[in-house]
């Protein structure tokens, strides 16, 4: 169960913590360049209602989610510290360079709803915790930090799954993840789900 006693003050300090190492925004990506490359990604991101295969779940919407996530998530795929192996063999060729145009070009899809930062504020209680970081309206106040509002609502258990039980690891979100209950995944995915933010967006 999610403790608010607990999680004020581990939330400070991971806040806090996380502040120093959190690399900044990269500006560096080219939206325009990132387009092309981008093109085949949609193929899967693009089209609403695509599943993995096993598990099924859907694919994650990408469509104004935070640049240097999607860098970060990318590059996890590449290196193999996230294993995916479709999303590591969709990424095993692209440069440095590639990825942050590709990412430049995701974040700016969609980005008028994210940028307004939604228009509902989470009000869950079981939510005050993930907002320090995923944002009051599911919109992240980080680029480095994924936005959650309008992902897939299975995308968002599966996610959470993969922290709680290792196959995805990252410290912070890590030790966020391992308190929930099944209840409190089902919940929190539900809620993040129907706010406003995250879009599929269709290749032109
Ligand atoms: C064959 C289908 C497919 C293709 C093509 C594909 N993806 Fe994915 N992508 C997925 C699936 C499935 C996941 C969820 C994987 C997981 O659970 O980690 C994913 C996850 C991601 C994530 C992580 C999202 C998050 O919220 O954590 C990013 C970023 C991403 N893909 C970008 C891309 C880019 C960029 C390309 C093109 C170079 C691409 N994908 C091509 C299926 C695909
Ligand atoms: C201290 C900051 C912080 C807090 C608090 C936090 N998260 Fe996160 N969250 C992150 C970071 C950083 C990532 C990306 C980790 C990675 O690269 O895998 C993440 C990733 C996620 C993802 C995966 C998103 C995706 O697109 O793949 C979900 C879902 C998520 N968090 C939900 C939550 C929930 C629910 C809570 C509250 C119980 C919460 N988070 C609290 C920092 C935080």
């Amino acid at each position: 169960m999610l403790t608010k006693m607990k999680t004020a003050a581990v939330l400070v300090t991971l806040v806090l913590g996380y502040a120093i190492f959190v690399p900044p925004a990269n500006a560096s990506g080219d939206a325009a360049r990132g387009k092309i490359p981008a093109y085949t990604c949609l193929g899967c991101h693009g089209i609403e209602g695509y599943r993995n295969a096993y598990p099924s779940y859907r694919v994650p919407k990408l469509g104004g989610q935070k640049a240097a996530y999607i860098v970060a998530a990318l590059q996890g795929y590449r290196d193999g510290e996230r294993e995916h192996p479709t999303m590591q063999a969709q990424v095993t060729s692209l440069s440095d360079q590639d990825i942050e145009d590709i990412a430049a070009y995701l974040a700016m899809l969609n980005s008028d709803t994210v940028e307004n930062g939604g228009t509902q504020n989470v009000s869950l209680e079981a939510a005050v915790t993930c907002v320090a970081c995923h944002g009051q309206n599911g919109i992240s106040v980080s680029p480095a930090w994924p936005s959650l509002a309008g992902q897939h609502e299975e995308y968002l258990i599966e996610s959470l799954n993969q922290y709680r039980n290792g196959t995805r690891k990252e410290a912070v979100i890590t030790q966020m993840a391992a308190p929930l209950t099944d209840a409190d995944v089902k919940l929190l995915a539900r809620f993040n789900s129907r706010l406003e933010g995250l879009e599929t967006t269709s290749p032109e």
